[in-house]
């Protein structure tokens, strides 16, 4: 694992954006694994004003989001897709066939994600999952006590989780009850995870994912099991870290070979 701390959000955003633009570069048809979430609308930011400043290249790229809501369609304003379609699809040259995000509608639930999970491997798995870790020590909707070996599957919201989501609707009870969710098997099957947190808020949830234990209490110290994972971090989000950690990611591609 690689913990890199950064002094501020928009150098979290750039540093992950750099990570990935490296990636899709070495390999044009790149597999990327996307969050939604605050977090990582920065380095969205920055990956459209790369592809059209400097005309990087996403035709070829395809993408899996981690999850969705249960029962919001792709047009309603808080769905994930509505997010990712208006925060980084419409402003990129990805063909909509290329952009996969769980279908919240979907009938037949159980067989939705038998499908998804089906789709990334026929992909040959994600290479880069972007990841934001929730103050209680989620990933994705993996809410603490979810099994480490889960796959694709729908999830019970806790009361936190949607206390905390109620900021992008207006109150709790108006964010969804239920989400599909990739497994925290899934994530962890993918090449490299890029993990992202920003905000003193997350600086418990940072330690314990970094530092403590590997525990479904904390779905997020995962990570520690994955064999190619970057933690980038702002100063603030890093301040419980006992240990001190490198700049930069550019020093590790010197320690991969
Ligand atoms: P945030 O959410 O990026 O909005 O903080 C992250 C998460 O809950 O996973």
């Amino acid at each position: 694992m690689l913990v890199i701390v950064k002094d501020s959000y928009d150098e979290i955003s750039r540093e992950a954006a750099q990570l990935i633009v490296d990636r899709l570069r070495r390999k044009p048809n790149l597999v990327l694994g996307l969050a939604t979430g605050s977090t990582p609308l920065g380095l969205y930011k920055e990956l459209i004003r790369i592809h059209k400043e400097e005309g990087l290249d996403f035709s070829r790229v395809t993408t899996f989001n981690l999850d969705e809501y249960v029962g919001l369609r792709p047009t309603h304003d808080q769905s994930y897709q509505y997010f990712m379609r208006e925060n980084l699809f419409r402003h990129l040259n990805i063909p909509p066939s290329q952009t996969y995000v769980p279908d919240g509608m979907a009938y037949d639930i159980d067989a939705f994600c038998e499908w998804y999970e089906a789709e990334i491997a026929k992909h040959g798995g994600v290479d880069v999952q972007l990841l934001g870790i929730g103050a209680n020590g989620h990933i994705a909707f993996n809410e603490p006590g979810s099994s480490l070996g889960s796959r694709t599957r729908v999830k019970t919201l806790t009361d936190k989780t949607r206390q905390d989501n109620a900021r992008f609707v207006g109150s709790p009870e108006e964010v969804p009850k239920y989400a599909l969710t990739m497994g925290v098997g899934t994530i962890l099957e993918a090449k490299e995870i890029l993990l992202m947190a920003n905000g003193a808020g997350k600086a418990d949830a940072i330690k314990a994912a970094v530092e403590g234990p590997i525990t479904s209490q904390c779905p997020a110290s995962v990570i520690q099991l994955h064999r190619k994972t970057y933690v980038i971090v702002t100063r603030d989000a890093a301040a419980k870290l006992a240990g001190s950690y490198p700049g930069t990611w550019k020093s590790s591609i010197m320690l991969d070979r």
